[in-house]
């Protein structure tokens, strides 16, 4: 199960050493919610192919560990784990290894026990009680951590304009999304792709990622004060003229709006 927003080249799995066994059980063991759950009931008392997780763990704590997983990513345990239909757990082959999201998590395991064992540890003058690296300090509830301004550019380079403007309100409006804190949608992560697309030269993108940005901060003069720039760049001097109007509504004193207006209408 693919996230929607995660159109962009997957990279491949990491294959890095081994830590110790026990790197990664230490924090494991440390972050483990209270409780069985039902779902212990589905699947195989004992597991067969724990290679970083300790092979001694209860059924119990590993469903925890891996239910942890699927909140961190936002999936089905079966974004990992091959066999079945999707759905019930009927038919899955947990210690199966042919799904490479399965690899990648545990190289994923690796790293986490790395950071929090290894260069965490070594810091000087640690917070106490320190403050771990989990999946979800990354993931935030999707499978590919990549930021917003970043997954908007890669929809505008493979689908354009008109898709990304659909991505982002789709994301916005999700509440799944917003309330896991999946994405910054604070104005300046978008501004800042809008300059980025400008400097860029790719002046009717950079246009269009500001007017979406300014249809979620209609009160913004930094977006204004950006559109009427990019549209007397592209040759379009009454779009410009009427985002520099828009700015002096919201503050009649911004000089740069009055000189900007001042030379386009004189000239
Ligand atoms: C993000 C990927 C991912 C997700 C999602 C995930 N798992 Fe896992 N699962 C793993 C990895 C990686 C291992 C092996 C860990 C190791 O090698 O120490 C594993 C191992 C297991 C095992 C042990 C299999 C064996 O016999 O060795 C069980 C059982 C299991 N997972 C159940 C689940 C359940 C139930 C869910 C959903 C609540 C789930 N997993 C979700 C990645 C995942
Ligand atoms: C320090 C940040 C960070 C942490 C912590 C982290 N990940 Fe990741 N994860 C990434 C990045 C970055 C990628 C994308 C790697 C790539 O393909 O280029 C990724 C990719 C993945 C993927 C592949 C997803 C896909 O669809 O391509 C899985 C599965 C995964 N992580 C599982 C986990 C699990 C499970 C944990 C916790 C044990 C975890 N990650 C912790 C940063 C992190």
């Amino acid at each position: 199960m693919r996230h929607q927003a995660e159109a962009e080249v997957r990279g491949s799995a990491a294959s890095g050493t081994r830590p110790p066994r026990t790197s990664a059980a230490c924090v494991l063991l440390a972050v483990l919610a209270v409780g069985a759950t039902s779902l212990a009931g589905q699947i195989p008392e004992r597991p067969t192919n724990l290679r970083v997780l300790p092979t001694d763990l209860s059924r119990d704590s590993l469903v925890e560990i891996m239910r942890g997983f699927s909140f961190a990513l936002g999936v089905r345990c079966q974004y990992c784990h091959t066999g079945g239909d999707g759905i019930s757990f009927e038919g899955v082959d947990f210690a199966d290894d042919s799904d490479p999201d399965k690899i990648k998590a545990r190289a994923m395991l690796r790293m986490v026990g790395n950071l929090n064992d290894v260069v965490l540890a070594a810091l000087p003058e640690r917070d106490d009680p320190p403050v771990s690296v989990w999946c979800k300090t990354c993931h935030r509830g999707r499978p590919r951590p990549i930021s917003l301004a970043d997954a908007l550019l890669s929809t505008l380079d493979e689908l354009g304009p008109d898709s990304t403007v659909a991505l982002y309100n789709r994301l916005r409006d999700d509440e799944r999304v917003v309330l896991a804190g999946s994405f910054d949608f604070g104005e300046w992560e978008t501004n800042v792709l809008g300059e980025r697309l400008r400097r860029a030269s790719r002046l009717t993108d950079a246009i269009a990622i500001y007017t979406l940005n300014g249809s979620r901060y209609p009160e913004s003069i930094g977006i204004e004060l950006a559109l009427g720039a990019l549209y007397e760049q592209t040759g379009d001097p009454e779009s410009a003229i009427s985002h520099y109007e828009r700015v002096l509504e919201l503050n009649p004193d911004n000089a740069r709006a009055r000189d900007r207006l001042a030379e386009l209408r004189g000239g």
